[in-house]
């Protein structure tokens, strides 16, 4: 087995409803690729960076929630991935600020998005900085602080991110220099841009966007939504009867997007042969309900349950700090705000670090669960659920005296770790030697 790991991360700005553009161009392509063997991934919703473009907290929520909720319904596996919320890892903003300390003022002077805002104020006659918030203005530092804490080697996003991935690696490189004594701290992130994914056009033909108002929402509204706005995509005035230009019609590329060739080729040719804008326009919404329609209820379920959503997003801040934690001390160390020594405390801290645990609780649907942590912190497990407690605690028992290594692989890269007939917990093939030694250990 490989044990070279690439760690791909993406974070996603938490400050709107999310469009069928987003899910072909994004959510999508990043889902599946966090299946392959060989990649260790981190999703998480920017919600700081979210307030820097929108002062609405309700909305801010609300964006939460939903983007949380797509991304588990579209088939995020969150045992699999690391997905997180950004806030609700405070080692993020304590990394901005050391990360801010070493940026130069003149590079976050020609990003972008800071540039945009100053033309746009020249235009209008007024003070160059007018409505520049320090936010929008070291937007920059917080995202390279978002890559950095978790060494990602790849970062996917829009092209309108690159400059900030170069100055990520700026920073990166900056940092390294000064603190890390001839060894490097941080990993140099890799921009990712995927040239064959979607980019869907919007109602008017325009790239869809939020920024444009013209998006068809993914989830929201439900079907009813979905038909409102496919009713309103601009189409030539060609009637029914007469061949269409199907390589020219938004219809087309948006039908391309959620379908196989063969489905795309026998749309085309019916577009050719005379099929009308209304019955193309029906068509194409049963394409996309074809693929989005079986995840509505479990958006619609999550959506109703954000309870449930808020306990997965903290078993994955759990995660993300089992890295991020131990990074930060080290971090701290090298910039010289090193913890006091004092050798007992640094033994009790040490013994009581190098234990793992298993965390029994109650989920939000009343069933028992465990999680196992390694002795670093790492989350390794969570456990099927199960109405009795004390057979759950009891397969745990048996597991940790039996060879872990025996159970088979299954075509996902999982491993049931079974007792008694009983499944205790799937994990990932890759993580059934830590789970044996803190089994073991406890
Ligand atoms: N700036 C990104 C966007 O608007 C969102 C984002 C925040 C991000 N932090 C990140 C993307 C870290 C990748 C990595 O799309």
């Amino acid at each position: 087995m490989s044990t070279e790991v690439t760690r791909v991360l993406t974070g996603i700005t938490t400050s709107g409803t999310p469009h069928l553009g987003n899910y072909a161009g994004a959510i999508r392509p990043a889902i599946q690729a966090s299946t392959q063997a060989g990649v260790d991934a981190f999703f998480f919703l920017a919600d700081f960076h979210a307030l820097i473009k929108c002062g609405d907290p309700s909305m801010v929520s609300r964006s939460r929630m939903e983007i949380a909720s797509t991304w588990l319904a579209a088939g995020l596996n969150p045992d699999r991935v690391t997905f997180y919320r950004q806030s609700d890892v405070p080692e993020i903003p304590e990394l901005c600020w050391m990360l801010t300390c070493v940026t130069a003022k003149g590079l976050m002077n020609r990003a972008h998005a800071y540039k945009a805002a100053v033309d746009a104020n020249a235009a209008k006659g007024v003070e160059p900085d007018d409505g520049v918030t320090m936010g929008l203005f070291s937007y920059p530092v917080l995202m390279a602080a978002d890559i950095l804490m978790f060494n990602a080697h790849r970062v996917p996003v829009g092209r309108d991110q690159i400059q900030h991935l170069e100055m990520a690696r700026d920073i990166a490189q900056r940092f390294n220099h000064l603190y890390g004594g001839g060894q490097d701290l941080f990993v140099l992130p890799e921009v990712q841009i995927d040239e064959d994914v979607a980019t869907l056009p919007g109602l008017d033909g325009r790239k869809m966007s939020k920024s444009y108002h013209n998006t068809i929402p993914l989830f929201e509204g439900g079907p009813k939504a979905l038909k409102a706005a496919v009713a309103q995509i601009v189409t030539d005035s060609r009637l029914p009867g007469e061949p269409k230009d199907a390589e020219d019609s938004h219809l087309y590329t948006l039908y391309r997007a959620f379908a196989t060739h063969e489905q795309a080729a026998a749309f085309k040719a019916a577009l050719e042969g005379g099929l009308g804008w209304g019955d193309a326009k029906h068509a194409l919404c049963e394409q996309i309900e074809s693929q989005i329609g079986p995840m509505r209820a479990h958006y619609a379920d999550l959506m109703a349950h954000p309870d449930r959503v808020e306990e997965i997003l903290r078993a994955g801040a759990q995660k993300a700090r089992g890295h991020a934690v131990p990074f930060m001390a080290r971090l701290r160390e090298a910039v010289g705000l090193r913890q006091p020594t004092a050798k007992a405390g640094k033994a009790r801290h040490e013994r009581e670090a190098a234990k793992a645990k298993l965390v029994s609780f109650k989920d939000s649907t009343g069933a028992f669960r465990q999680r196992l942590f390694a002795s670093d912190g790492r989350e390794l497990l969570l456990s099927e659920p199960f109405e009795d407690p004390k057979l759950l605690n009891h397969l745990g028992r048996v597991l940790s005296g039996a060879d872990l290594s025996a159970f088979a692989v299954d075509a996902e890269g999982l491993v049931s770790l079974m007792a008694e007939g009983h499944c205790w917990a799937r994990c990932a093939q890759a993580q059934v030697a830590a789970v044996q030694e803190s089994l073991r250990s406890l």
